[in-house]
């Protein structure tokens, strides 16, 4: 014990080892009350963490060659040790990312955590949501199946309807005129790239959040209530230490999350071609487009918008615009809801039925987004997509009027 004491006094006397232990976990006072919801930060982390180590054991047996590609991922699977696990525990953690980031947005959504003082955290997650995407789109890629060669043609055609610059714009993404190998290339060495800036800035993330301090369920800044508990008379009344009362908590979450990935990966790991789509088991053929191209299902709710606005002139710029704005308009939430308090628990009717619609509208453009674009189906899109828009844009003028219940002063369940 009193080794163990010496070996702490001497990294205390070299580097803040407890400090920063007390400063962030023993001694760092989280709101009491905190429910299913926030297992997601924890479980982003978690899975961020399997999809480096996964990705770089992959990238050992991978060759990012045009001519290789294909095989080498049928390699991985079928002759490389465990290797069909390796790449499973990848693609399903990909779509798992996804599940679980906008599980925690949802949160935000209902809890008014981007809220002041939460504006930087809120748009910090927004930053790492958008590199999440990119991130996606260039690894799905690598596999060099027919939905990897023509989902990227499509999306990056979409930078040459940019005017003026578009073209080149397009060239300059690709390296080529078409997708090509330069174009694999490059997306590998960004693909691997891309995790660990994903994970410096979660670090930047997670600053901001102990800086402002977690909101909970209720939206009430413990921060600003009674002072005092059976820990410290200077912590909040109604904070609990971080470790061990929520690290605790949060392995319960693991161990329900790993559950249910275990499942996934083990039993249905394409998910029914929504993980990974069946044209994605044939080589990529640049002389044979697929009948029916769609992105993974986590892109398909803003590939839904961007076919619902029509072409001008013949240029899809209209549509991609409005995807573009789908995604920005996240980074204003925190100025766009005026209501006077931050939780659904305290808003009225307005609000609740606002974010009802709208979660309903985001699964519907979801699914349109993996359907063909018939006539029905592209009005029901652009019906959504007027919704989607209004959720936002309409939000400073309904969450004003909106009819709020008092907020207690001290948390409750
Ligand atoms: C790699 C992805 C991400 C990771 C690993 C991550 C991690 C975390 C963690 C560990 C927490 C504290 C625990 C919790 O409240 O669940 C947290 C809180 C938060 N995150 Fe994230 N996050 C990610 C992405 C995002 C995104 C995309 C957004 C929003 C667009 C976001 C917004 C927030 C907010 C507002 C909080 C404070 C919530 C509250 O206190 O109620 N995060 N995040």
């Amino acid at each position: 014990m009193s080794m163990m004491k010496n070996m702490v006094q001497w990294f205390d006397d070299r580097y803040p080892l407890t400090k920063v232990w007390n400063e962030h976990l023993a001694q760092y006072y989280a709101p009491k009350n905190f429910n299913f919801w926030y297992f997601m930060g924890s479980l982003g982390m978690l899975v961020l963490v399997n999809q480096i180590l996964t990705g770089v054991w992959l990238a050992m047996m991978y060759k990012p060659d045009a001519e290789l590609a294909f095989g080498s991922v049928e390699y991985i699977m079928r002759d490389v040790d465990w290797g069909w696990l390796i790449r499973y525990l990848h693609s399903t953690g990909a779509s798992a990312f996804f599940i679980v980031i906008y599980l925690h947005m949802y949160r935000g959504l209902i809890y008014g955590s981007y809220r002041k003082p939460r504006e930087l955290l809120w748009i910090i997650g927004v930053i790492i949501y958008v590199l999440m995407m990119a991130t996606a789109f260039m690894g799905y890629l690598l596999p060099w199946g027919q939905m990897s060669y023509w989902g990227a043609q499509v999306i990056i055609n979409l930078f040459s309807a940019v005017p003026v610059v578009g073209e080149e714009l397009g060239v300059w993404i690709r390296g080529d005129y078409v997708v090509s190998d330069a174009t694999l290339n490059r997306f590998f060495a960004l693909h691997f790239l891309l995790p660990f800036l994903l994970a410096a800035i979660v670090f930047v993330h997670i600053v901001a959040l102990h800086k402002v301090g977690s909101n909970n369920p209720d939206g009430i800044e413990i921060k600003k209530g009674p002072k005092g508990n059976k820990w410290s008379d200077t912590a909040p009344a109604d904070g609990i230490p971080f470790h061990p009362y929520y690290s605790v908590k949060d392995i319960a979450g693991v161990a329900g999350f790993l559950f249910l990935f275990a499942a996934v990966v083990f039993f249905a790991p394409e998910m029914g071609g929504y993980f990974i789509e069946h044209p994605n088991f044939e080589p990529a053929n640049p002389l044979k487009t697929p009948e029916h191209i769609a992105p993974v299902w986590y892109f398909t709710p803003f590939y839904a918008i961007l076919r619902a606005v029509p072409s001008m002139a013949g240029s899809a710029f209209p549509g991609v615009l409005a995807m573009g704005a789908s995604i920005v308009l996240f980074f204003f939430l925190p100025w766009l809801d005026r209501s006077p308090v931050k939780s659904i628990r305290y808003k009225g009717l307005i609000v609740k039925s606002a974010i009802g619609i709208f979660v309903v509208v985001f699964i519907v453009l979801g699914w349109l987004g993996t359907q063909p674009a018939t006539e029905l189906l592209t009005f029901l899109a652009q019906v959504c997509t007027f919704l989607y828009f209004a959720f936002f844009l309409l939000m400073p003028i309904y969450s004003k009027m909106d009819k709020t219940k008092p907020v207690p002063e001290r948390v409750t369940k």
